[in-house]
Formats: C-alpha cells, structure tokens, sequence
C-alpha cells in the first residue's frame, strides 16, 4: 500500500499537517511519499494506492493560489483513480460561515470525479477552534490509518 500525501497551503500550516502525517503514517509502518509541491506528474508516476490531500481555503472558498496548477491540471488531464483510496484533510476557519473548508472540499469533490474512494469522512480543522492542527488530526489519522490497514 503506497500511501502519497500532498498539500496545498497559503500560510503553512496546511504543509505542517501534511508533514506530520507523512511522519506519522511512515511510523505506522506504511510506504509513504510526500509530494512537495503537489504535480500531477509526479502523482501519477508514484502510482498511489491511497492519497491524503491536506487542504487549506483561501478568498471566499477558493484553493490556495499555489495549489491551482495542480487542480487545474487534474481537472484537464483526468486521470481516473479507479480501485484507489483517498482521504482529505481541510483546514479552514468556522468564521467563514458557508465557505468554510471549501478549499479541501474542491479537492474531495473532485478525487470523487476521477473515481478514487473516500476512505474516511473528511476532517475539518478550525482555525478559530485550535492552534495545533498538527496535533488536533493526530485521532483523526490513526482512524486513517487503521481503515487503511484492514483494507490492505
Ligand atoms: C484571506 C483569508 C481568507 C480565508 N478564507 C477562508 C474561507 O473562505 N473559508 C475557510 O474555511 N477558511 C478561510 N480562511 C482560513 C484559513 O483557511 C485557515 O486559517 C487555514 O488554517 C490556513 O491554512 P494555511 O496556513 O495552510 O493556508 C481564510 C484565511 C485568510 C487569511
């Protein structure tokens, strides 16, 4: 099971989290590669059984600017992920009222299109409610992990 994990961030808090749990799932004995910065490329020549996208929202609902080349690009190329697993992380901020984790939930939407399945509801991390994230996805990533051990 190769499990990649990519990120798309304004500020760098979506790349921590992704960081730590590219350490965390290496540490539970998965086959982990962290793509920095995310590339439709380099995605498809990992060739992942399971993909993590951590995910912030920017604007009202938008992707991180550097984030959109990629989504863009997987939009175009549509590459089907038919048999594949795929989990979001969204980081976002409550005060946004309707707009809030859209960003993640774009990404999710869109993994949905090209076939991969979700293999644990998406977790939604508030900004105005922590200020470790990091560690707030920590329960949220060992239930990731455990779905992914018992589907492997
Ligand atoms: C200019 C700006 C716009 C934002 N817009 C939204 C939004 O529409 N919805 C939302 O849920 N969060 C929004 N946020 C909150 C960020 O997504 C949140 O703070 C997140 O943790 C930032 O992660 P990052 O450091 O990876 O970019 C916004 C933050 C800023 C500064």
């Amino acid at each position: 099971m190769h499990l990649v994990v990519i990120s798309g961030s304004v500020y760098g808090t979506a790349d921590l989290v992704a960081d730590e749990a590219a350490q965390r799932c290496r540490a539970a004995g998965l086959e982990v590669s962290r793509i920095k910065p995310a590339s439709v490329d380099a995605l498809l020549e990992a060739a992942p059984d399971i993909i993590l996208g951590c995910v912030s929202t920017t604007g009202m609902g938008e992707l991180p600017d550097s984030f959109v080349p990629f989504f863009t690009e997987l939009q175009d190329r549509f590459p089907l992920f038919t048999g594949k697993h795929f989990a979001v992380i969204g980081l976002g901020d409550s005060a946004y009222g309707d707009t809030f984790c859209q960003g993640g939930e774009q990404l999710r939407e869109l993994l949905l299109e090209l076939q991969a399945l979700e293999s644990l509801p998406m977790l939604r991390l508030d900004a105005s409610e922590t200020v470790s994230p990091e560690l707030d996805a920590e329960p949220w990533l060992d239930q990731f992990i455990e779905s992914l051990t018992h589907s492997a």
